[in-house]
């Protein structure tokens, strides 16, 4: 899929704006970054340096051009040229709607602004950014350079001209972009992962499973399936011949047992401290960026295969 978007501005490049970063610089964008921090760059070129062996057999590329990407110490520098501008800085409601009012004010009338938000409403966040009909969520998931997904979330002032604009531009650089008809906090993966996270954490609290059970226990059934198929159709192949049909007749009921306790169980000291502990110790002592290389490796192997047979289901 091509795009006639070829400049970017990421702002923010901690986790998720190195991961933009990666991918963008593989797909031979060019990238001004920007961050308060100004020491993140030397942590920037280290991380994208860590992960281009990667990058690099996912994409099938050759070379690394860093020359493609310029680090520059404010918004306006970051955004004024660009086509594009992914905004990837702390969640927090006040702090993205003075953000986007900066952007909005030194940005290209047409340059499309997205948030990477994991959940604030886009309404709220660009309530005082110019011309608001250019602006979006585009949330990704961890890590950005590898995982194809990325959830398109229009406010209420959104044109579907700059929507289906984003849309090529996401395809343009290896993703799969899903259109959320309308904002609700937590879009949609992010409401399904927060559901499982309440229960592991109840289950954590009331000492059933340390977190390293409960991580088996998805690592071994449903995730497995999930890389492949959601929970409906997988839902679906559970109920035997005759379908869902069949598995709503038999589970329904347990929709009624004391299944899920959705409310979140307060984070208090002895909780944070079960699941600090708990992974820590699942880490045996490997440090983060270890783990990160060989979820890496087996990401890149896992999405080539993936796609043999993704084309058979859809
Ligand atoms: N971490 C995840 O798994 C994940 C997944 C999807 C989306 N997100 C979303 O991505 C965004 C960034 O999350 P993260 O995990 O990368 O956080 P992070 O803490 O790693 O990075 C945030 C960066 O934003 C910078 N920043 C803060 N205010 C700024 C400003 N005014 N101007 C420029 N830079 C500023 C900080 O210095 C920091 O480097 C959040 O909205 C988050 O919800 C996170």
């Amino acid at each position: 899929m091509s795009s006639n978007i070829t400049k970017v501005a990421v702002i923010g490049t901690g986790v998720i704006g190195a991961g933009w970063i990666i991918r963008l610089l593989a797909h031979n964008k060019k990238v001004f970054a920007f961050d308060k921090d100004i020491k993140l760059k030397k942590k920037l070129i280290k991380e994208i340096k860590r992960t281009w062996p990667y990058v690099k057999k996912l994409f099938n590329k050759k070379r690394l051009n860093l020359n493609r990407l310029k680090f520059v110490d404010s918004i306006k520098e970051a955004v004024k040229n660009a086509d594009f501008i992914q905004e990837c800085a702390t969640e927090n409601y006040s702090l993205k709607t003075k953000l986007m009012h900066n952007i909005g004010k030194y940005a290209k009338p047409s340059a499309i602004i997205s948030s990477s938000s994991s959940g604030l409403l886009p309404s709220r966040i660009y309530s005082k950014c110019k011309n608001p009909k250019r602006t979006m969520i585009g949330h990704p998931f961890n890590p950005v350079y590898m995982l194809p997904g990325v959830e398109i979330v229009p406010g209420k002032k959104t044109q579907k001209s700059y929507i289906n604009k984003a849309k090529n531009f996401y395809k343009s650089i290896s993703m799969n972009p899903l259109l959320v008809k309308k904002e609700l906090p937590g879009y949609l993966a992010d409401r399904l992962q927060e559901a499982l996270w309440r229960e592991a954490l109840h289950i954590i609290n009331e000492g059933y499973a340390s977190t390293e059970d409960l991580d088996r226990a998805i690592e071994n059934g449903p995730g497995l399936r999930w890389s492949l198929m959601g929970i409906f159709l997988t839902y679906h192949l559970a109920g035997g011949k005759a379908g869902m049909k069949h598995m709503l007749e038999q589970f329904g009921p347990a929709l009624k047992l004391p299944w899920t306790k959705l409310k979140a169980p307060a984070l208090s000291k002895k909780l944070s401290s079960r699941i600090i502990k708990g992974t820590r110790k699942q880490a045996k002592g490997k440090s983060v960026e270890k783990i990160s290389n060989i979820r890496d490796e087996y990401l890149v192997s896992l999405l080539k295969m993936r796609k043999k047979f993704e084309n058979k289901l859809r």
